[in-house]
């Protein structure tokens, strides 16, 4: 939820006003993580934060509840917990851009923040749009203050692209090291493969190839989207969302996934060297082209897309119906610590805990206790010892277990069509369970694993129940905004 500046609500038209307003008393909408005032967001871009100011800026068409033409809304906080909706910062309004405002990021360099996207372009006549009648345009914009612009050109044009590739060029990542510019773009080549193109540059205005900076095998998929790439300490961090992966046992289940290679780049060929196998970021249902950036304060943060493009009837979001569709995820803290991507809910959240209740259980067959805020909580579950399956009901009828090393997400009907999901955990020590209105988070072992998940409940349970012999030390708060 934000709250909304003057600006924002003189844009709208009446009817927006009004569709804004019966979408506040939406008991689905969420309470503190980003969603759409109204209409449709997908991709978070141009995370930064500016003079002590975070701002979101995010795919969206404020219109449409379904999608189509999108723009850059736009969303900023000094928190990072309240956030404040502002005008759109981008609208496809431009001959490079007509088709849409794609996906891009933030970069701030001597007291101005430089923001790069994919202008979408689709021309008339007969196209698949694959091979031919798309362009994709890498803007640049010069901006002082991250509300108004000051420049705004197209630093690399579709036809200046290399050979090889379809028209699908996409989502610029741009960041610095060692005193040079560089720039990843997904892709999907001629040969069905996704690849991560490398460009660089000395002052951000003019860009030269480097090269293909990473290139998947044919069963990594056909089409990389929103590459973003970041050093920790250990290791180099390579995050993407692939299209067409099948899935592995539990792994890659949903349509489209995002995940990662840990590794190292080697700079001299401009290649980044995969060292580790690649890894699905979040293993919930609703989580997409996800991206980081640094804060002021050094911390690696993501936020996520609580979202998917292209799911079948297999399962639903009734909001839509509402007026409005998707949110952001809550946002993370990454870190690398031995060798492991860590993911923890960014801790200024805790500022919302309220209404403790507190528990050491040593539990026979079941126990059910008094929860009665189960829409919008937090809760630890240190778990001491599992004898036997356990099983958690928490919210309307979203049950979480562990049993034989696999831990279960499983929705009832307030999953709308969402199942199960399932992950191979050798030890579970700790459950982290953030619930707003409608969406689930869970995250495992101190920010091992990560599932994220709409759900839509039409009235919650008063009790949350346990069952199974197992010791578990439980905390619950509500989470006020
Ligand atoms: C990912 C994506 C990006 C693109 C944007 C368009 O969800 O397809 O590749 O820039 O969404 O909205």
């Amino acid at each position: 939820m934000s709250e909304l500046t003057n600006e924002y609500w003189k844009q709208l038209t009446e009817t927006q006003k009004e569709l804004k307003l019966k979408i506040k008393n939406d008991p689905w909408r969420l309470a503190f993580h980003q969603m759409p005032e109204t209409g449709w967001m997908n991709d978070p871009n141009g995370a930064v934060q500016f003079k002590g100011v975070y701002h979101l800026y995010h795919q969206y068409v404020p219109d449409d509840a379904t999608g189509g033409l999108v723009h850059w809304g736009h969303k900023t906080s000094t928190d990072m917990v309240h956030f404040k909706e502002e005008k759109i910062f981008l609208s496809p309004d431009k001959p490079f851009n007509k088709d849409g405002v794609y996906s891009g990021s933030a970069l701030v360099k001597d007291d101005e923040i430089h923001f790069f996207y994919t202008g979408n372009v689709k021309n008339p006549g007969d196209h698949d749009y694959t091979y031919s009648g798309r362009e994709q345009n890498t803007v640049h914009i010069v901006s002082k203050d991250g509300f108004s612009i000051e420049y705004e050109e197209v630093v690399i044009a579709h036809e200046d692209y290399p050979e090889g590739f379809t028209d699908h060029i996409r989502d610029p990542k741009v960041f610095e090291k060692n005193g040079s510019y560089y720039m990843v773009l997904g892709s999907r080549a001629l040969n069905h493969r996704g690849k991560i193109l490398l460009y660089t540059s000395s002052d951000l205005f003019e860009w030269e190839y480097k090269g293909v900076f990473l290139e998947g095998e044919k069963e990594m998929g056909y089409m990389w989207e929103c590459p973003d790439y970041f050093e920790t300490a250990e290791k180099d961090v390579l995050i993407f969302s692939p299209q067409g992966l099948k899935p592995t046992s539990y792994e890659f289940e949903n349509i489209h996934n995002a995940g990662y290679y840990l590794g190292e780049v080697d700079w001299e060929s401009a290649r980044f060297r995969p060292q580790s196998v690649f890894k699905e970021l979040d293993r919930g249902f609703d989580f997409y082209a996800p991206q980081t950036f640094e804060d002021e304060s050094g911390r690696r943060i993501l936020w996520g897309w609580m979202g998917l493009g292209d799911t079948g009837p297999e399962y639903t979001n009734p909001t839509t119906a509402r007026g409005w569709q998707h949110a952001m995820t809550l946002p993370r803290e990454l870190t690398v610590e031995k060798g492991e991507l860590k993911q923890r809910p960014l801790k200024e959240y805790q500022s919302l805990r309220t209404n403790k209740i507190e528990k050491s259980l040593n539990i026979e067959t079941s126990f059910e206790f008094n929860a009665e805020n189960q829409e919008t909580f937090e809760m630890l579950i240190n778990v001491k010892e599992v004898k036997e399956k356990v099983s958690i009901h928490l919210k309307e009828d979203t049950i979480l277990s562990y049993d034989n090393q696999i831990f279960t997400l499983a929705h009832g009907p307030s999953g709308y069509g969402r199942s199960e999901r399932q992950i191979e955990v050798d030890g579970l020590d700790l459950i982290h369970v953030i619930a707003d209105t409608s969406s689930i988070e869970i995250f495992l072992n101190d920010g091992e694993y990560v599932m994220s998940s709409r759900v839509y409940p039409k009235k919650e349970k008063e009790t949350i129940l346990i069952e199974g012999t197992s010791r578990l030390d439980i905390i619950k708060w509500d989470l006020i905004i």
